[in-house]
């Protein structure tokens, strides 16, 4: 029986006999002595083996790199000048009695010691076995446990039922594409796997389940980046008779305890509260990170009469935007830094990125310096200065354009400068953002999607006009946003059914689409159904900046690639004929060989 993890033993241990199982971490041999680094998921400590023991020591010289050991011995303090204050069992090392070798092992594809960015990703999850057997990673799914157990918790301890709810179900409509799984049993019909528990979550609370959670996995076919992955986890909530105040002051309190609890940090109570509008006004983003002391400035008004088309269209058009960025001691950026930027706000679509460096601001217009100094007049000039606040030393960078652009254009530029230029504040940044719009009108589809879920309730107010003016609906929904990383959101929901009606009406959702897609939940709301609202966090997102994670791939155990691959069970992967037959289904071309037909099923 093991009576101690390695990386447990301190002073307290000396003279006691200790039982040990673990990796070898290292094996260095010093003059006739042998150490070995043993390690456990606690930790490392020294063994070290004398030759008084002929057969023991044997064993020792011939153990490597990862070698699985019980090892029996004494804990001794280290001798003067041989301890090691980085180590938690620094003062200390373990006089080795008696060596088994349990499990040999092949020389690891990469060393323990590493950092996340010194190996190959690909390597690193092919063998993630070894991968996670590196103290970074451990740690990350140290915290990632405590993260749960605490959440449970807070909600266990609020009267919140643990549920589970259907991985085989039907399509969610949380806006990505399905995982579709065929059925056997009824053939040319699909599951979906679920985008999000939503539709049952809601149910729950038609059952009377008053306050459900659920630690879940969630799969959406989707672009993957670093914060996205085809399959997540949520900590998802509904609650009954609350209403979205109240349940932002619930779930504050449980990202406060966590904090406190998990990390020792202590959040702001309240926390900050900013409408939707108010959000992409000053930051061209609906999740603001809120550490980085820039904003875009409105100007369209100054611009309206100016030769410069570039400014005047869009300043006369009321889809566009006309924002300005101030960067302080911007003047420093080189010609070079400058065109980079321009083509980075390239990718959101930005056509250029014009700017006036404030040499000197005493000088007026000589004491500045700008490819479009020129097509300004000087009450227009005078009044960018004034609005921004620029300073002498700062630069002011210019977004003209449909508002869609110029807000994701200058907001991830705002990010990507103050990453570049050292301006994010230390600390954490939580916010909600509120008073999101109904709607979103897409320009591709020519039609309004929700910009949650369809379930998700319009203000009160706003009932009457959702199918006469939807651009100006509001509703009822609420996202928490953290150092600039949206890491839960939720909505009260729709309980009236004339409401929902109208809602997909204005969705342009047919009477017949809707029962089709949701008549489930239509019926449930003419039984009964309770006022009702939650949420849903993303649990990786938030381990995520918990741990100062880069990616969410590196806070899972096992996720999948970019490309939405396992690669170390080669998932997804081709399935036999038989299987194909089965389900009744025949593929259009085999895999990887074009254009040639299956063999019929
Ligand atoms: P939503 O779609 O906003 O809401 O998802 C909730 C939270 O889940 C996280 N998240 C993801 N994390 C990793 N990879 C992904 N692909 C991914 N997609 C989303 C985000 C997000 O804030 N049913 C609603 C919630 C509700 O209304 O109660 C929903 O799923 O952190
Ligand atoms: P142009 O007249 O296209 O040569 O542009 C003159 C300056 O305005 C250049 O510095 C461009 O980078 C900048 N510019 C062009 N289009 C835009 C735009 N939509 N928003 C901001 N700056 C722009």
């Amino acid at each position: 029986m093991r009576s101690h993890y390695c990386g447990q033993l301190r002073e307290s241990h000396i003279d006691q006999t200790v039982e040990l199982y673990g990796w070898v971490h290292r094996r260095r041999d010093h003059g006739g002595v042998i150490f070995i680094d043993l390690r456990d998921r606690e930790g490392l400590v020294q063994v070290v083996f004398d030759p008084d023991v002929p057969e023991v020591f044997a064993v020792a010289e011939s153990v490597r790199n990862e070698f699985v050991l019980h090892i029996r011995g004494r804990v001794r303090t280290r001798p003067e000048g041989t301890t090691n204050p980085e180590l938690g069992t620094g003062q200390i090392e373990v006089l080795g009695k008696e060596l088994t070798i349990l499990n040999r092992s092949e020389t690891p594809p990469f060393m323990l010691d590493i950092d996340d960015s010194d190996v190959h990703e690909e390597l690193r999850l092919r063998y993630r076995y070894v991968d996670l057997r590196r103290p970074q990673m451990l740690d990350r799914l140290k915290l990632r446990s405590r993260v749960a157990r605490s959440l449970r918790y807070f909600l266990d301890d609020n009267g919140f039922m643990d549920i589970e709810t259907p991985m085989l179900t039907k399509a969610t409509p949380e806006g990505a594409r399905d995982y579709l799984v065929p059925s056997r049993t009824h053939p040319g019909s699909f599951f979906a796997l679920p985008q999000s528990p939503q539709i049952f979550k809601q149910l729950l609370m038609v059952s009377g389940i008053d306050r459900y959670y659920q630690i879940v996995r969630c799969f959406r076919d989707e672009d993957l980046r670093a914060d996205r992955q085809p399959e997540f986890t949520q900590l998802d909530i509904e609650t009954s008779f609350l209403n979205e105040f109240e349940v932002m002051e619930l779930m504050e309190g449980m990202i406060r305890k966590l904090f406190a609890e998990t990390l020792d940090v202590h959040l702001e109570a309240p926390f900050k509260r900013m409408p939707y509008d108010e959000a992409m006004h000053r930051y061209g983003s609906d999740k603001p990170d809120l550490r980085i002391p820039l904003e875009l400035v409105e100007i369209a008004d100054l611009l309206k009469d100016v030769d410069f088309k570039v400014f005047a269209g869009p300043a006369n058009d009321p889809k566009c935007r006309v924002t300005a960025l101030r960067l302080p001691k911007g003047c420093e950026l080189s010609r070079k830094e400058i065109d980079d930027y321009t083509k980075f706000v390239g990718i959101y679509g930005a056509k250029g990125l014009a700017y006036i460096k404030v040499n000197d601001l005493s000088q007026g217009r000589d004491g500045l310096q700008s490819p479009i100094l020129k097509f300004l007049p000087d009450a227009a000039v005078n009044g960018i200065l004034e609005r921004t606040g620029a300073q002498t030393g700062d630069l002011v960078f210019f977004g003209a354009d449909k508002a869609k652009i110029v807000n994701e254009a200058l907001g991830a530029l705002r990010v990507k400068l103050g990453e570049d230029r050292g301006l994010i504040e230390q600390g954490w940044q939580p916010l909600w953002v509120v008073d999101f719009p109904m709607f979103e009108w897409d320009e591709k589809d020519n039609r309004w999607y929700s910009t949650h879920h369809p379930f998700t309730s319009p203000r009160e107010g706003d009932i009457d006009k959702l199918e006469s003016d939807p651009a100006n609906c509001y509703s009822r929904a609420y996202d928490m946003v953290l150092n600039g990383v949206e890491v839960g959101g939720g909505s009260m929901r729709i309980y009236r059914p004339e409401v929902q009606a109208r809602v997909f009406r204005a969705l342009g959702i047919s009477d017949e689409e809707a029962q089709e897609k949701f008549g489930f939940l239509l019926d449930a709301l003419k039984y009964g159904c309770p006022p009702h609202g939650g949420l849903a966090f993303g649990l990786d997102r938030l381990v995520m900046l918990m741990t100062g994670a880069r990616s969410i791939r590196d806070v899972m155990a096992f996720p999948k690639t970019q490309s939405a691959a396992c690669l170390l069970t080669h998932a997804p992967s081709e399935v036999s004929h038989a299987q194909l037959r089965e389900l009744n289904i025949r593929l259009n071309k085999v895999p990887g060989k074009e254009g040639e037909a299956a063999p019929s099923a």
